[in-house]
C-alpha cells in the first residue's frame, strides 16, 4: 500500500468511556471482522481484559476502508484508559498520526481525558474529538460540549457525536479520520532516517520473539536479514514470519514505509528485544548507523512488593516467568530478594495497585504460579544520622530509629475532577489522607479541577475507592510524582510471644501509628491458632508497645477422665496442666502457620 493511503491512529480516552467497543464498530463497518464473528469488546483478548472489562494492553489491528473509491489501510491501534497503563498509551501514541479523543457524554472530561490530550497534544499528533455513549438518557451534550472545547480550544463543529453502542455516526468518523489525520510521516534526518520501530513485543514459547513494529523507512520482507539494537545489545535476526493483525496474525510477505505489524524474530533470549528497540534491515543501502530516534525512558516504578512462590521450588520459574512478562511490559521492574521466613522472591516495581494486580493475576494464568504477595509499598529516602543516605523499599530494609536523623516520602501532585457538588466530601477525604489543597479551577460551572498534594503512600491505598464512595462514582483522579518531602513516619513492628516477626513490619505516618497497630494486632489475633499457652500478640513503634492483644490458651479438660473422687486431685491436675503451660510458654518459640503470614504481610 502506498503510503498517502495509510492512515495510523489511537483511540484514547478515560476508563471506560468506550474505546474497545468504537474499535468493535470500526472492525465491523470496514469488514475486519464478520459480522457473525463479532462479540463485544473484540479487541480485549485477554481473558483478564474481558473478566475485568478493562483493556490492560494496546492491540493494533489493521482495517481496509473504501472511502471515494479509494482504498486505505486503517492502523487502529487501541489503548487501555487506566492510569496505570499510561505507558502501554505513550507507546502506541509514539507510532501514529492521528488520535480520536473519546468522551462519554454522561461523564464529560475526566481525569484520563485530560492526560491523554496532553500526551496526544505534545507528540504533535492530529487530535478528532469525538462525543460518545449519546444513545444514553442521561447523556449532557451540552455540557461535555462546553468541557471538549474549553479543553482542546475547539469550535462546535469539529467535535463529532457518536454512539459506539448503536453506530450512530461512526461512518462519519471513519471518513474524517481519512479526511483529517496526515499520511505516515517520514521521520529522520538527512542521511539517517528512522527504520523500524519495536513498541511491543510478546513471547510464544514455538516461535520466541514477537516483535511488534511500526515501519518508518524501507521495507522488512519475509526472509530479510535484520539487526535489532536493544541498548547496547545488536543481534542480528533472519524475519522468520511477518504479518499485521486482522486482529489474528495474518502473514504477508512484507511490510512497508507506513505500515504497523508483527516479526517472528526467534530469538529466545529476550534480554535482546523489547519495547524501544531500533530493526535496521541489513539488505537496505541505508545503512545501520546511530538512530535518530532518543531512547525512551521506561517509568519509574511507583510502588514496591515483594512477591514469593508458595511453592519454594518455584523460584526459577517466577524469574522465567516475570523476565517473559517484561518483555509484553517494559514498565514492570524487579529484584532478587531473600526472607528467611518466605524464601527467595522478587521484590517487584509497578505503576500502580492495579497493574501490581494484573501481573499477580497474569502470573498465576499463564505460567500457574501461586504467590505471596507484601502489602505494596513506596520508595522511602532516608538520611542516615552518620551522613549517608539509603532507599528503602520495604519495611525490613529500614535502619533502627537510632541511626536515622530524617525520612523522606514520595509526594504526588494529585488533580481530582469532580462535579462541584462533591467538593465538600472530596475536601474532607484529602484532608484525612494527609493532603495539602493547592488549588480550585472550575472547568465549567458544575465541573471542577482541584489539585491537592498528597503523600503517594496514601493515594495507593484505597484512595480512589474512596474517592468514588464519596462522589457516587463520579470524581476521577489522576496523580503525577511531586518530588520527597519530610515526613514523620515511625516503622511498626509486630511481636508474636515477645519476639519481632520482621515480614510484619510496615512503614507509617505517626500520627496513625496507634489505630493502625489496634487494628494489625486484632486481625492477627482472630487468624491466629490458639497455643497450649497464651499468647501476646503486640505492636511496637520506636521500641514502644502501643498495641496488644492476648490469645487464651487451648483448654484441654484434663479432668475428663476422673471418676468422682475428692476435690482435691481435681485441683492437683489443674495446677500441674497450669505449670505444664507456664513452662511451654516460657520455652516456647511460637511457629507463625504460612496461612497467617499469607493474610499479614498482604494486609
Ligand atoms: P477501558 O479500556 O477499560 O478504558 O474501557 P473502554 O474505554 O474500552 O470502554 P468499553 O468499550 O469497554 O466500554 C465501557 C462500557 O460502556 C461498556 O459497558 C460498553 O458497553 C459501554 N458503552 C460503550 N460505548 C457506548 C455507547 O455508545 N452507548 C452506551 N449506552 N454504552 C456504551
Amino acid at each position: 500500500m502506498q503510503t498517502n493511503f495509510i492512515r495510523n491512529f489511537s483511540i484514547i480516552a478515560h476508563i471506560d468511556h468506550g474505546k474497545s467497543t468504537l474499535a468493535d464498530r470500526l472492525l465491523e463497518l470496514t469488514g475486519t471482522v464478520e459480522k457473525r464473528k463479532m462479540r463485544a469488546q473484540m479487541l480485549d483478548r485477554m481473558e483478564l481484559e474481558r473478566e475485568k472489562g478493562i483493556t490492560i494492553k494496546l492491540k493494533p489491528v489493521a482495517l481496509n476502508y473504501q472511502y471515494k473509491n479509494q482504498k486505505y489501510l486503517l492502523n487502529l491501534i487501541d489503548t487501555p484508559g487506566h492510569t496505570d497503563f499510561n505507558y502501554e498509551v505513550e507507546r502506541s501514541l509514539e507510532v501514529c498520526e492521528g488520535a480520536i479523543l473519546l468522551v462519554d457524554a454522561s461523564q464529560g472530561v475526566q481525569a484520563q481525558t485530560l492526560a491523554n490530550f496532553y500526551l496526544a497534544k505534545n507528540l504533535g499528533l492530529k487530535i478528532i474529538p469525538v462525543i460518545n455513549k449519546i444513545d444514553l438518557p442521561n447523556a449532557d451534550l451540552a455540557k461535555t460540549t462546553v468541557e471538549l472545547k474549553k479543553l482542546m480550544d475547539c469550535s462546535d463543529e469539529e467535535i463529532l457525536k457518536i454512539s459506539a453502542k448503536t453506530g450512530a455516526g461512526v461512518e462519519e468518523l471513519l471518513c474524517k479520520i481519512v479526511e483529517q489525520i496526515p499520511a505516515p510521516i517520514f521521520v529522520g534526518t538527512g542521511q539517517r532516517p528512522v527504520p523500524t520501530v519495536i513498541f511491543d513485543s510478546f513471547y510464544d514459547d514455538f516461535f520466541g520473539v514477537v516483535a511488534i513494529v511500526r515501519i518508518w523507512h524501507g521495507e522488512i520482507k519475509k526472509g530479510d536479514q535484520l539487526k535489532i539494537i536493544f541498548g547496547e545489545f545488536e543481534t542480528e535476526i533472519k524475519a522468520e514470519e511477518i504479518g499485521v493483525f486482522k486482529p489474528e496474525m495474518q502473514v504477508k510477505n512484507s511490510l512497508q514505509a507506513g505500515e504497523v505489524g508483527y516479526i517472528k524474530t526467534g530469538l529466545k533470549d529476550i534480554s535482546r528485544c523489547g519495547a524501544g528497540s531500533i530493526i535496521f534491515n541489513l539488505q537496505d543501502s541505508v545503512g545501520t548507523g546511530h538512530c535518530p530516534i532518543p531512547t525512551r525512558n521506561i517509568p519509574q516504578s511507583l510502588i514496591f512488593s515483594q512477591f514469593y512462590p508458595k511453592n519454594k521450588d518455584d523460584n526459577k520459574k517466577l524469574r522465567e516467568a516475570l523476565d517473559k512478562l517484561k518483555l509484553n511490559d517494559a514498565s514492570l521492574n524487579f529484584e532478587p530478594v531473600h526472607s528467611e521466613v518466605l524464601g527467595f522472591g522478587f521484590n517487584c516495581g509497578f505503576l500502580g495497585v492495579l497493574h501490581m494486580e494484573i501481573i499477580k493475576e497474569r502470573l498465576s494464568r499463564e505460567f500457574d504460579l501461586d504467590l505471596i504477595l507484601t502489602q505494596p509499598i513506596v520508595e522511602y529516602h532516608i538520611f542516615l544520622r552518620n551522613g549517608s543516605q539509603k532507599v528503602a523499599r520495604s519495611a525490613q530494609s529500614m535502619p533502627a530509629k537510632s541511626e536515622i536523623s530524617r525520612i523522606e516520602e514520595p509526594m504526588a501532585e494529585a488533580r481530582i475532577f469532580t462535579p462541584a457538588k462533591f467538593l465538600g466530601p472530596v475536601m474532607e477525604l484529602f484532608g484525612k489522607k494527609r493532603g495539602i489543597y493547592k488549588n480550585i479551577e472550575y472547568l465549567t460551572q458544575e465541573q471542577v479541577v482541584l489539585t491537592f498534594e498528597v503523600p503517594l503512600a496514601e493515594l495507593i491505598s484505597g484512595t480512589l475507592d474512596s474517592l468514588k464512595s464519596v462522589s457516587a462514582g463520579y470524581a476521577s483522579l489522576k496523580y503525577q510524582r511531586a518530588g520527597y518531602k519530610e515526613s514523620d513516619l515511625v516503622k511498626l513492628e509486630i511481636l508474636v510471644h515477645k519476639q519481632v516477626v520482621p515480614a510484619f513490619s510496615r512503614i507509617v505516618p505517626r500520627v496513625s501509628a496507634d489505630s493502625t497497630a489496634r487494628v494489625l494486632v486484632k486481625k492477627i489475633k482472630s487468624i491466629f491458632p490458639r497455643q497450649m499457652f497464651s499468647l501476646a500478640i503486640q505492636a511496637q513503634a520506636d521500641g514502644r508497645i502501643i498495641a496488644r492483644e492476648d490469645l487464651s490458651a487451648m483448654s484441654k479438660d484434663v479432668t475428663a477422665k476422673l471418676y468422682g473422687g475428692d476435690r482435691t486431685r481435681k485441683d492437683k491436675l489443674l495446677k500441674k496442666q497450669k505449670k505444664g503451660k507456664k513452662r511451654l510458654s516460657a520455652m516456647g518459640k511460637v511457629d507463625i502457620p504460612s496461612r497467617v503470614f499469607f493474610e499479614v504481610v498482604k494486609m
